[in-house]
């Protein structure tokens, strides 16, 4: 698989095969993930990665934990993102509920889909990416970069995946089952393993803008 068709073949899953993933397999694309760039070489990015009795562990934990209080989060979602933002948001919900055959006013259902986000979809495998709170925004988008590096080459392993920053809803929650300090920031959650094909979940179209209306080219 080439670099291009490991960006088209990439998407977010949320139906996953109980297919186990092996050891090897995660260790080879976090090696290689490793020459992720990131600014001033700091490499900010650590993980906690977890399947088996682990990661059951944790989803019992968080089963029976409350959501964070939002006033304790260690970062929210931007307030106030006006429509343009908004639409595309909505979009999202309307081709995934669509898809699973929830209507916009079977908030239960959705809700109910959404927490699914608790048990990553059924995914064999949980990667959560932390750093200390003391790193700032380049330092979150170096993590990005990291956490993309590995979800594309997890792509080439014939391997799917799934940001979740669901998981930083609990993330008092999770750093203390984990033994993570307050000091840390619990960043992002992304749930690795084999896409369910049949899936209404994996099978929407994806809405992208238009290149030109976030692009500006000069001089060419
Ligand atoms: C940083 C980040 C966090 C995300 N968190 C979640 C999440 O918690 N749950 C979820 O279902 N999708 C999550 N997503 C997936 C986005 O909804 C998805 O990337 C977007 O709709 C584009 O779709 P695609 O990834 O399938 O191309 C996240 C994506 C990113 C980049």
């Amino acid at each position: 698989m080439n670099v291009a068709e490991a960006v088209a073949s990439r998407r977010s899953i949320r139906a996953f095969l109980d297919t186990p993933v092996p050891l090897e397999t995660v260790r080879r694309v976090l090696d290689q993930a490793r020459m992720a760039p990131s600014g001033c070489n700091y490499q900010p990015w650590e993980a906690i990665v977890l399947t088996g009795a682990p990661l059951k562990a944790l989803q019992d934990r968080l089963a029976a934990s409350e959501r964070d209080d939002p006033q304790e989060y260690d970062f929210s979602a931007p307030s106030a993102i006006g429509p343009k933002y908004h639409s595309r948001l909505q979009h999202l919900g309307g081709q995934l509920y669509g898809s699973l055959g929830i209507g916009r006013d079977q908030r239960e259902f959705s809700k109910a889909f959404s927490d699914r986000n608790l048990v990553s979809f059924g995914a064999p495998v949980l990667l959560l990416c932390h750093f200390p709170k003391a790193m700032k925004e380049p330092q979150w988008s170096d993590a990005g970069m990291w956490l993309q590096t590995i979800m594309l080459l997890l792509r080439g392993e014939g391997l799917d995946s799934c940001p979740q920053e669901y998981m930083g809803v609990y993330g008092r929650s999770i750093k203390d089952h984990l033994g993570l300090s307050d000091d840390t920031l619990l960043f992002c959650g992304v749930a690795i393993g084999h896409r369910d094909p049949e899936s209404p979940a994996n099978n929407f179209e994806r809405d992208r803008v238009p290149l030109d209306d976030n692009i500006r080219f000069e001089g060419f």
